[in-house]
């Protein structure tokens, strides 16, 4: 499915790239509340959009936390926000008017997908994917961009890895999200939706979720605990600046690059060991480690080439890892005071 898929319905998503950047639109959210999402919220606004929010608030994690993603939106002017569940909620009058969708919400997490807590992952990617596409089939929206992700490469044979690979997902939420993204080009393709999906690859930065891994180290840093790392720590990964992220899925909103899939990657493939390391000199804290077995479902390595987004969508990654880790770091230290304010 990547590449460029036939658009039945030419009459939409065709507003030329220079009127889509200047006008200020009514633009859509899901996960509104979430990591990524939040951010996207906040730059969106920034840019003078009129911002809809939505979140369900699922219960993956804290719903304190995921109150304070949404503070710094919130507290702009341009910004509403729906607390809704995309699988049952009544989505017509939010999507009103909307000229993009960005569709963020879902369950992420790769090791967790398996056993029963896969029902969540068929609902929260799948089914609400669904939902919210049957929504937009008759909206005369210009863009909805899908935020993919490179677990549906699994263990690629070639790295750096492209668009056109043969996606093999090695976790069961791989293959949700996999499925998620075929739907949204099926729409492209039967109803001419105008779909792009963006493939983030391990993103960080300020609000990561605490289940991923540079939360953990962090956590486990000042908590004085071991540091737990799955298999040897030489498994690498191509992680991603949260704001470069944001920038990625932007330009996919208003390229003209209907119907096609975008990786977005840091730039570079970098092992858990390294960043380890990394972190180390940036907190000035020696880690205490303790190794366990390698996780199901976790490929052996990511790595994005990046070429299609450089070319097709003017965009780069700009943050450096170093550059990115004390980013994150310095947002955690102030979390935890805030917390600590806020216990007493
Ligand atoms: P997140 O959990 O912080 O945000 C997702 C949000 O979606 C949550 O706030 C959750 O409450 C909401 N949500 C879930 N199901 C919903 C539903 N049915 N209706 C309404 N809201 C619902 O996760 P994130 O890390 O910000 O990830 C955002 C998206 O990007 C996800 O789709 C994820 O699969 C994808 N992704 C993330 C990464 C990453 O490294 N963080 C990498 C690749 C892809
Ligand atoms: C991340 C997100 O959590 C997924 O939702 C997303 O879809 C995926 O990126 C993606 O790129 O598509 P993951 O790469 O597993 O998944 O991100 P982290 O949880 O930050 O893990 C990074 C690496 O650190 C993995 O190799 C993992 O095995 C390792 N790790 C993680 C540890 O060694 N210890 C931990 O406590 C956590």
């Amino acid at each position: 499915m990547a590449g460029s898929a036939p658009v039945a319905n030419r009459g939409r998503g065709t507003a030329l790239l220079s009127e889509v950047v200047s006008q200020s639109q009514r633009v859509v959210v899901t996960g509104a509340a979430g990591f990524i999402g939040s951010h996207l919220c906040e730059r969106l606004l920034a840019l003078g959009h009129e911002v809809v929010g939505i979140d369900s608030f699922t219960d993956y994690y804290e719903r304190s936390r995921k109150e304070e993603n949404l503070e710094g939106a919130k507290a702009h002017p341009a910004f509403t926000f729906e607390e809704l569940d995309l699988v049952d909620g009544d989505l017509r009058p939010v999507l009103r008017g909307a000229r993009a969708v960005y569709h963020l919400a879902g369950q992420p997490g790769v090791r967790p997908s398996w056993g029963e807590q896969f029902d969540r992952y068929i609902r929260d990617n799948v089914l609400a994917t669904q939902r919210l596409l049957e929504c937009l089939k008759e909206t005369p929206i210009d863009r909805f961009v899908f935020a993919g992700s490179s677990s549906v490469y699994g263990d690629a044979e070639m790295f750096p890895t492209k668009e056109s690979a043969l996606p093999r997902p090695v976790s069961p939420y791989g293959v949700t999200k996999l499925a998620a993204e075929h739907l949204a080009l099926l729409y492209a393709k039967n109803f001419g939706l105008p779909v792009v999906s963006v493939r983030y690859f391990t993103v960080y930065g300020p609000r990561q979720r605490p289940d991923m891994a540079f939360s953990r180290f962090m956590e486990a840093l000042v908590d004085g605990d071991a540091i737990e790392v799955y298999g040897d720590g030489e498994q690498t990964r191509e992680f991603t600046y949260v704001l470069d992220a944001v920038d990625g899925t932007i330009k996919a909103a208003t390229a003209d690059v209907l119907g096609q899939v975008f990786n977005l990657g840091g730039g570079s493939r970098v092992t858990v060991n390294r960043v380890l390391a990394t972190l180390e000199d940036i907190s000035r804290i020696k880690a205490r480690r303790k190794t366990l077995p390698a996780a199901p479902g976790d490929p052996r390595h990511t790595g994005a080439s990046i070429n299609l987004a450089r070319e097709r969508l003017g965009w780069e990654p700009r943050v450096s890892l170093r550059e990115g880790l004390t980013k994150q770091w310095e947002w955690f230290q102030e979390s935890r005071k805030r917390q600590g304010m806020a216990a007493r």
